[in-house]
């Protein structure tokens, strides 16, 4: 199989196994659920499942533990996004090609989805049913989804980006933003999928984190750069969101050209990291690859 149908395949598991987690919840507040329904299952491209599946995969992690944690972290990307978009914070309008969620609901609705969709999470890994060795190591799982979601992980890193905006700020600084906005979340896909696989060697993990955090740091490197150079429609989102509020971002800081040297570099981090391992890393070479030459 190519390596986009594997995305396709992916896709579509993590789509009908997040459908079936709303669909089950109950209707008391049903503006609420047609909000989280909007916020988690109307686009989006599935990166953090589709990288969670792919180490996974090479790992042989269960398929059903693999799935139970591609859930749980996707629910708190689409709430990250959700509450990313409020007049509040970035006050953007348009997300994966739909009005945002505040728009097609209301303020407080989205705030609503925003948390509920974050507790969901939690529900997914706290109650999924897991193989024997994952289910030992349910309460590590969900110390790695709390850590990495909140003031240490994402939550910390939109702080900063918020009181930094209008600012002028390092590079380190920048990239310290990056990490925990955007990089937590991805790094915490390969760290979950360590913690729920038996005798992975210590050299292998590092090897492993050193990759998720090159292609965290390089996910939104590439974002920044394609609110630069992408068109609205191509983005499904307002491209030059960032220069409108005065964001710090790669090309803001290094130039277009810069960005996208850095951008190679973490590329080339990557790669060098999957060679250091003893197994096939070819789909995680191609996922690198994709997340560089995304056009949206
Ligand atoms: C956008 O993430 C926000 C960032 C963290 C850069 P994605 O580009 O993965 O958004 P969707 O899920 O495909 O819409
Ligand atoms: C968002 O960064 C990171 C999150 C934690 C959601 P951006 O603000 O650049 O993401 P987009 O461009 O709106 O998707
Ligand atoms: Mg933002
Ligand atoms: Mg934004
Ligand atoms: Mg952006």
């Amino acid at each position: 199989m190519n390596f986009s149908a594997l995305h396709e395949q992916i896709k579509k598991k993590t789509d009908e196994g997040l459908a079936a987690q709303v669909k089950k919840l109950p209707d008391d507040a049903p503006r609420l659920k047609a909000a989280m329904n909007h916020a988690l299952l109307v686009g989006g491209k599935r990166m953090r499942p589709l990288l969670t599946q792919l180490v996974g995969n090479m790992l042989d992690l269960p398929s059903q533990d693999q799935l139970a944690i591609s859930m749980a972290i996707e629910c708190i990307h689409a709430y990250s996004l959700t509450h990313d978009d409020l007049p509040a914070m970035d006050d953007d309008d348009l997300r994966r090609g739909q009005p945002t969620c505040h728009v097609a609901f209301d303020e407080a609705t989205a705030i609503l989805a925003g948390d509920a969709l974050q507790t969901l999470g939690f529900s997914i890994l706290a109650d999924a049913p897991l193989s024997d060795y994952a289910h030992n190591q349910r309460s590590v799982l969900l110390s790695v989804l709390a850590k990495s979601a909140g003031y240490r992980g994402m939550c910390g890193g939109q702080a900063i980006d918020l009181a930094s905006t209008g600012q002028d700020i390092t590079l380190e600084t920048l990239k310290k933003l990056h990490n925990l906005k955007t990089g937590a979340l991805l790094r915490a896909c390969v760290e979950m999928v360590i913690v729920a696989t038996p005798n992975i060697a210590p050299l292998e993990q590092e090897d492993l984190l050193t990759f998720a955090d090159a292609i965290g740091l390089a996910f939104q490197v590439q974002d920044d750069i394609l609110d630069v150079e992408g068109s609205s429609e191509q983005l499904g989102k307002p491209s030059g969101s960032d220069i409108a509020l005065g964001k710090n971002t790669f090309p803001a800081l290094l130039g277009l050209a810069g960005a996208k040297q850095e951008l190679q570099k973490l590329h080339d981090k990557a790669l060098q990291a999957l060679a250091r391992l003893p197994y096939n890393t070819d789909t995680l070479a191609s996922f690198s690859e994709l997340l560089v030459k995304r056009d949206h």
